[in-house]
Protein backbone atom coordinates (compact mmCIF):
# COMPACT_ATOMS: atom_id res chain seq x y z
CA UNK A 1 0.00 0.00 0.00
CA UNK A 2 2.86 2.64 -0.69
CA UNK A 3 2.54 4.79 -3.49
CA UNK A 4 6.35 5.32 -3.03
CA UNK A 5 8.36 4.62 -6.47
CA UNK A 6 11.61 5.07 -4.43
CA UNK A 7 13.72 2.37 -2.66
CA UNK A 8 14.60 4.36 0.21
CA UNK A 9 14.02 7.95 -0.02
CA UNK A 10 10.00 8.26 1.37
CA UNK A 11 9.65 4.78 2.22
CA UNK A 12 9.99 6.05 6.26
CA UNK A 13 7.25 9.14 5.82
CA UNK A 14 6.06 11.01 8.95
CA UNK A 15 3.57 13.63 7.97
CA UNK A 16 2.94 16.38 10.62
CA UNK A 17 0.07 18.79 10.55
CA UNK A 18 2.09 21.84 12.02
CA UNK A 19 5.82 22.33 12.69
CA UNK A 20 8.18 25.09 13.22
CA UNK A 21 10.70 23.53 10.53
CA UNK A 22 10.70 20.19 9.13
CA UNK A 23 15.01 20.88 8.86
CA UNK A 24 14.27 21.69 12.71
CA UNK A 25 12.30 18.64 13.53
CA UNK A 26 14.82 16.18 11.77
CA UNK A 27 17.34 17.38 13.36
CA UNK A 28 16.30 17.34 16.64
CA UNK A 29 14.93 13.48 16.23
CA UNK A 30 18.39 13.06 14.93
CA UNK A 31 19.90 14.24 18.22
CA UNK A 32 17.49 13.23 20.29
CA UNK A 33 16.30 9.06 19.28
CA UNK A 34 17.69 6.51 18.08
CA UNK A 35 19.64 5.99 14.19
CA UNK A 36 16.36 6.69 11.71
CA UNK A 37 16.63 5.11 8.45
CA UNK A 38 18.01 6.79 5.61
CA UNK A 39 15.52 8.21 3.21
CA UNK A 40 13.49 9.16 6.74
CA UNK A 41 10.74 11.93 5.39
CA UNK A 42 9.09 14.72 7.86
CA UNK A 43 6.61 16.15 5.71
CA UNK A 44 4.49 19.07 7.32
CA UNK A 45 1.15 20.88 6.59
CA UNK A 46 2.48 23.89 7.82
CA UNK A 47 5.31 25.39 9.38
CA UNK A 48 5.42 28.41 11.82
CA UNK A 49 9.16 28.94 10.81
CA UNK A 50 10.03 27.54 7.90
CA UNK A 51 13.81 28.50 7.28
CA UNK A 52 15.50 29.72 4.12
CA UNK A 53 18.83 30.35 2.78
CA UNK A 54 20.96 33.03 3.99
CA UNK A 55 18.64 33.62 7.46
CA UNK A 56 15.75 34.17 5.10
CA UNK A 57 12.25 32.83 6.47
CA UNK A 58 10.05 30.57 3.98
CA UNK A 59 6.59 31.01 3.79
CA UNK A 60 4.14 28.68 2.69
CA UNK A 61 0.27 28.85 2.95
CA UNK A 62 -0.93 25.84 5.28
CA UNK A 63 -2.18 22.83 3.66
CA UNK A 64 -1.49 24.19 -0.01
CA UNK A 65 2.29 23.57 -0.97
CA UNK A 66 4.94 20.96 -0.09
CA UNK A 67 7.10 21.61 2.60
CA UNK A 68 9.71 18.29 3.76
CA UNK A 69 12.91 17.62 4.75
CA UNK A 70 15.06 14.35 3.82
CA UNK A 71 17.27 12.79 5.96
CA UNK A 72 20.52 11.21 3.71
CA UNK A 73 23.61 9.42 5.20
CA UNK A 74 26.29 10.12 2.45
CA UNK A 75 29.18 8.94 4.49
CA UNK A 76 30.78 8.71 0.66
CA UNK A 77 30.73 11.86 0.14
CA UNK A 78 34.01 14.15 1.66
CA UNK A 79 32.94 17.43 3.23
CA UNK A 80 34.89 19.12 -0.31
CA UNK A 81 32.19 17.46 -2.52
CA UNK A 82 29.51 18.99 -0.99
CA UNK A 83 28.01 20.96 -3.35
CA UNK A 84 27.22 17.49 -4.97
CA UNK A 85 24.28 16.59 -3.06
CA UNK A 86 23.22 19.85 -3.83
CA UNK A 87 23.45 19.45 -7.17
CA UNK A 88 21.28 15.92 -6.56
CA UNK A 89 18.67 17.50 -5.00
CA UNK A 90 17.90 19.97 -7.30
CA UNK A 91 18.02 17.77 -10.30
CA UNK A 92 15.70 15.35 -9.08
CA UNK A 93 13.39 18.01 -8.18
CA UNK A 94 13.90 19.70 -11.41
CA UNK A 95 13.05 16.61 -13.22
CA UNK A 96 9.96 15.36 -10.82
CA UNK A 97 8.72 19.12 -12.42
CA UNK A 98 9.57 18.95 -15.80
CA UNK A 99 6.64 16.59 -17.56
CA UNK A 100 4.08 19.23 -15.71
CA UNK A 101 6.19 22.49 -16.36
CA UNK A 102 8.58 21.94 -19.15
CA UNK A 103 11.34 24.20 -21.40
CA UNK A 104 11.09 27.54 -19.03
CA UNK A 105 11.81 25.25 -15.90
CA UNK A 106 15.64 25.63 -14.58
CA UNK A 107 17.47 25.44 -11.79
CA UNK A 108 19.09 29.25 -10.99
CA UNK A 109 22.50 28.57 -9.46
CA UNK A 110 23.13 27.34 -6.31
CA UNK A 111 19.84 25.75 -5.81
CA UNK A 112 16.76 27.48 -6.14
CA UNK A 113 13.66 26.31 -8.67
CA UNK A 114 12.62 28.79 -11.14
CA UNK A 115 10.21 29.22 -14.13
CA UNK A 116 11.02 31.51 -16.00
CA UNK A 117 11.77 34.74 -13.85
CA UNK A 118 9.96 33.25 -10.91
CA UNK A 119 10.89 31.20 -7.99
CA UNK A 120 9.04 27.95 -7.66
CA UNK A 121 10.89 26.61 -4.80
CA UNK A 122 14.01 26.64 -2.76
CA UNK A 123 16.21 24.03 -0.89
CA UNK A 124 18.01 24.20 2.50
CA UNK A 125 20.76 21.29 2.70
CA UNK A 126 22.11 21.36 6.43
CA UNK A 127 25.19 18.71 6.69
CA UNK A 128 26.54 17.33 9.77
CA UNK A 129 30.34 16.69 9.27
CA UNK A 130 32.76 13.80 10.87
CA UNK A 131 36.00 13.66 10.19
CA UNK A 132 36.10 15.29 6.25
CA UNK A 133 32.97 13.12 5.20
CA UNK A 134 29.28 14.05 5.32
CA UNK A 135 27.43 11.96 8.01
CA UNK A 136 24.18 13.17 7.96
CA UNK A 137 22.62 15.59 5.10
CA UNK A 138 19.32 16.99 6.11
CA UNK A 139 17.37 17.87 2.59
CA UNK A 140 14.92 20.46 3.32
CA UNK A 141 12.61 21.25 0.27
CA UNK A 142 9.79 23.83 -0.45
CA UNK A 143 8.18 24.59 -3.36
CA UNK A 144 4.82 26.15 -4.08
CA UNK A 145 2.22 23.87 -5.46
CA UNK A 146 -1.39 24.81 -4.98
CA UNK A 147 -0.62 28.20 -3.65
CA UNK A 148 -2.73 30.54 -5.25
CA UNK A 149 -1.70 34.33 -4.05
CA UNK A 150 1.47 35.45 -2.37
CA UNK A 151 2.13 38.58 -0.13
CA UNK A 152 3.74 41.43 -2.23
CA UNK A 153 6.95 41.06 0.49
CA UNK A 154 7.39 37.50 -1.24
CA UNK A 155 9.43 38.93 -4.43
CA UNK A 156 8.99 36.72 -7.61
CA UNK A 157 7.03 33.65 -6.18
CA UNK A 158 5.01 31.19 -7.80
CA UNK A 159 2.98 28.09 -7.92
CA UNK A 160 2.38 25.53 -10.05
CA UNK A 161 -1.44 26.50 -9.99
CA UNK A 162 -0.50 30.16 -11.36
CA UNK A 163 1.08 28.57 -14.27
CA UNK A 164 -0.81 25.47 -14.66
CA UNK A 165 -4.59 26.64 -13.35
CA UNK A 166 -5.54 23.15 -11.29
CA UNK A 167 -4.35 21.68 -8.34
CA UNK A 168 -2.24 18.73 -7.90
CA UNK A 169 -2.03 15.95 -5.08
CA UNK A 170 1.00 16.70 -3.07
CA UNK A 171 1.58 13.03 -2.10
CA UNK A 172 2.03 12.10 -5.58
CA UNK A 173 4.38 14.75 -6.39
CA UNK A 174 6.35 14.15 -3.03
CA UNK A 175 6.52 10.67 -4.57
CA UNK A 176 8.26 11.33 -7.71
CA UNK A 177 10.54 14.21 -5.93
CA UNK A 178 11.50 11.38 -3.97
CA UNK A 179 11.94 8.67 -6.90
CA UNK A 180 14.19 11.89 -9.10
CA UNK A 181 16.63 12.63 -5.44
CA UNK A 182 17.16 8.74 -5.35
CA UNK A 183 18.15 7.85 -9.10
CA UNK A 184 20.40 11.18 -9.04
CA UNK A 185 21.71 9.76 -5.39
CA UNK A 186 22.32 6.29 -6.19
CA UNK A 187 24.45 7.75 -9.51
CA UNK A 188 26.11 9.94 -7.19
CA UNK A 189 26.96 7.24 -4.54
CA UNK A 190 28.27 4.88 -7.80
CA UNK A 191 30.63 7.46 -8.70
CA UNK A 192 28.77 8.97 -11.63
CA UNK A 193 29.73 12.71 -10.57
CA UNK A 194 30.50 13.51 -14.19
CA UNK A 195 27.02 12.65 -14.88
CA UNK A 196 25.67 14.98 -12.35
CA UNK A 197 27.99 17.61 -12.37
CA UNK A 198 27.17 17.93 -16.42
CA UNK A 199 23.27 17.51 -15.94
CA UNK A 200 23.10 20.27 -13.14
CA UNK A 201 25.27 22.64 -15.46
CA UNK A 202 22.64 21.90 -18.67
CA UNK A 203 20.05 23.07 -16.03
CA UNK A 204 21.32 26.01 -14.88
CA UNK A 205 19.24 29.33 -15.63
CA UNK A 206 20.82 32.10 -17.21
CA UNK A 207 24.15 30.00 -18.65
CA UNK A 208 26.39 31.71 -21.07
CA UNK A 209 23.50 34.36 -21.42
CA UNK A 210 24.51 38.19 -20.44
CA UNK A 211 23.11 39.08 -17.07
CA UNK A 212 23.50 42.44 -14.52
CA UNK A 213 25.10 41.28 -10.96
CA UNK A 214 26.18 42.87 -7.93
CA UNK A 215 29.77 41.97 -5.88
CA UNK A 216 30.87 44.09 -3.29
CA UNK A 217 28.13 47.27 -3.84
CA UNK A 218 29.49 46.76 -7.41
CA UNK A 219 26.96 46.35 -10.34
CA UNK A 220 28.58 44.60 -13.57
CA UNK A 221 27.48 43.07 -16.29
CA UNK A 222 28.98 39.33 -16.65
CA UNK A 223 27.88 35.77 -18.11
CA UNK A 224 27.62 32.82 -15.83
CA UNK A 225 30.48 30.36 -17.77
CA UNK A 226 30.45 27.55 -15.19
CA UNK A 227 29.60 25.67 -11.53
CA UNK A 228 33.19 24.68 -9.94
CA UNK A 229 33.22 21.40 -8.48
CA UNK A 230 33.28 22.81 -5.02
CA UNK A 231 29.71 25.44 -6.17
CA UNK A 232 31.27 28.66 -7.06
CA UNK A 233 29.85 30.27 -9.45
CA UNK A 234 32.02 30.91 -12.43
CA UNK A 235 31.06 34.47 -14.08
CA UNK A 236 32.83 36.16 -17.24
CA UNK A 237 33.30 40.09 -16.83
CA UNK A 238 35.24 41.39 -19.53
CA UNK A 239 37.33 38.66 -20.54
CA UNK A 240 38.16 37.91 -17.05
CA UNK A 241 36.63 34.79 -15.31
CA UNK A 242 35.61 35.56 -11.21
CA UNK A 243 34.86 33.01 -9.25
CA UNK A 244 31.91 33.36 -6.50
CA UNK A 245 30.04 31.90 -3.55
CA UNK A 246 26.35 32.60 -2.39
CA UNK A 247 27.14 35.05 0.06
CA UNK A 248 29.76 37.09 -2.39
CA UNK A 249 26.99 37.69 -5.68
CA UNK A 250 23.32 38.74 -6.36
CA UNK A 251 21.76 38.68 -9.26
CA UNK A 252 20.14 41.68 -10.54
CA UNK A 253 16.50 41.70 -11.89
CA UNK A 254 17.35 43.40 -15.45
C1 LIG B 1 15.38 28.93 0.09
O1 LIG B 1 15.08 29.05 -1.08
O2 LIG B 1 15.76 29.90 0.74
C2 LIG B 1 15.29 27.58 0.74
C3 LIG B 1 13.91 27.28 1.25
C4 LIG B 1 13.79 25.94 1.94
C5 LIG B 1 12.44 25.76 2.60
C6 LIG B 1 12.22 24.36 3.09
S1 LIG B 1 10.54 24.07 3.56
C7 LIG B 1 10.98 22.54 4.31
C8 LIG B 1 12.30 22.77 5.01
N1 LIG B 1 12.10 23.27 6.34
C9 LIG B 1 12.54 24.52 6.49
O3 LIG B 1 12.46 25.20 7.52
N2 LIG B 1 13.10 24.95 5.33
C10 LIG B 1 13.04 23.93 4.31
Amino acid sequence: NNIFSALFVGQNLVTIKEVDSTNTFLKNLLSNSKPLPEGTVIMAESQYAGRGQQQNKWHSEPGKNLTFSILLTPGFLPVVNQFDLTRVVSLGVFDALLPYLGDKLKIKWPNDIYYDEHKLGGILIEAHIQGDHIKNAIIGIGLNINQENFEPGAGNAISVKQILHRDYDLRTLLSEICAHIEGYYLNLKAGKVSLVRNMYLSRLYWLNQTKHFRSNDQIFEGVIRNVKDEGLLVVENNNEQQEFSLKQIEFLNK
